[in-house]
């Protein structure tokens, strides 16, 4: 509750794609889970259309009046198209990372816990990711993603930059959530702010978490060991470009990426929630899109932003009975499309 008793105020960012189908399904899973105040704003490509921009400053200061912000997706081959045939055109890519930046939301969560039921929908064999329970954090406002970029001639340069208080800060998030350990992945070996990174972590390590065990992975390496021994994961942090890659890969371990939810989260601030899937502009309209990475990251808001642990346990549990009562979406190779995986989740919760 906010102060004067007042309902949770969520903003809602639709955004573009198969965003605006998911947002309704998560609308209706808070609909049964509580009582909210909402507030849909335009972001990513609709923003464009609407305002010129991909995220306006009236957007990003109802997102901080906000207690948490629920983002689905932003993108598409129409302001693709736009931005080939003039490179200053507004991307929609630009509304996402001026938000992350605007509300200094520099920890990405992106938890990755393949269901049971879902065991043999993955691409790798089932007892590769058996007992799979890891964490991705990403940092998500620094890095090559932010640093100085531009065209000279036939040449661009996109640059990378860390400062040690920005790995600090991600360090502990880190630190913080472990179970039982902490890989952090660079590429020390090549790269210097990886070097800082290695540095940095090592001595936050040995300063402030001595307790929690700590290694390191080179990425190349990392991404060999996601898929050959994912069990052996607990918490992995890393860069923004490094943690953008990996959750990738890390998301097809549960089946789908439109399996993988997400939480964004500051200093201050209910933080911001979003699946780590795209807009899926293929099959924008047709119904089929997956809701559950959706309801996995209102699960997140609930837990992280508002406070409410058990409605977030009450959600993952019934995304699992959904799933153990056979609900398969097009993605993970069956026929329930949005409406259908919603109404089995509702009925399981
Ligand atoms: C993600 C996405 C975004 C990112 C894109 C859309 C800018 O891939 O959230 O992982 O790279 O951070
Ligand atoms: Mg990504």
């Amino acid at each position: 509750m906010r102060p004067g008793g007042a309902l949770p105020l969520i903003v809602m960012l639709p955004g573009d794609g198969i965003g605006p189908e998911i947002t309704a399904a998560a609308r209706e899973l808070l609909d049964a889970v509580g009582d909210f105040d909402f507030d849909e704003r335009p972001i990513g490509g609709a923003s464009i259309d609407a305002h010129g921009s991909a995220l306006t400053d009236e957007v990003l200061e109802a997102c901080r009046r906000a207690d948490a912000v629920l983002l689905a997706a932003v993108g598409g081959p129409k302001w693709d198209a736009a931005v080939a045939a003039d490179p200053t055109a507004p991307r929609p890519e630009q509304g996402l990372l001026g938000l992350r930046k605007g509300l200094g939301l520099f920890a990405n969560l992106r938890p990755v816990r393949p269901s049971p039921a879902l065991l043999d929908a993955s691409p790798l064999k089932r007892d590769r990711i058996e007992g799979t329970d890891l964490l991705v954090v990403r940092e998500l406002t620094g890095g090559i993603y932010f640093g100085e970029s531009g065209r000279e001639g036939d040449t661009a340069h996109d640059d990378c930059a860390y400062s040690v208080p920005e790995i600090e800060r991600i360090a502990r998030v880190a630190f913080r959530s472990a179970r039982a350990k902490v890989t952090s992945v660079d590429k020390a070996n090549v790269l210097e702010t990886s070097r800082l990174w290695r540095e940095t972590v090592t001595r936050v390590h040995v300063e402030e978490f001595a307790d929690v065990p700590l290694d390191h992975l080179l990425v190349d390496n990392a991404a060999m060991q996601l898929v050959s021994r994912p069990a052996d994961f607990d918490v992995i942090v890393t860069e923004n470009l490094f943690g953008d890659i990996l959750s990738d890969e890390a998301a097809m371990l549960t089946g789908s990426l439109g399996m993988l939810p997400s939480a964004s989260i500051g200093d201050t601030g209910g933080g911001l929630y979003e699946p780590v899937h795209g807009s899926a502009p293929d099959i924008a309209g047709t119904g089929r899109a997956n809701p559950l990475a959706m309801f996995g990251s209102v699960a997140l808001m609930l837990r992280h932003g508002l406070g409410m642990a058990d409605a977030a346990a009450g959600v993952e549990s019934a995304v699992d009975r959904a799933l153990e009562g056979g609900l398969l979406t097009p993605d993970l190779g069956g026929e329930a499309g949005t409406e259908e995986a919603t109404r089995a989740v509702l009925a399981n919760l």
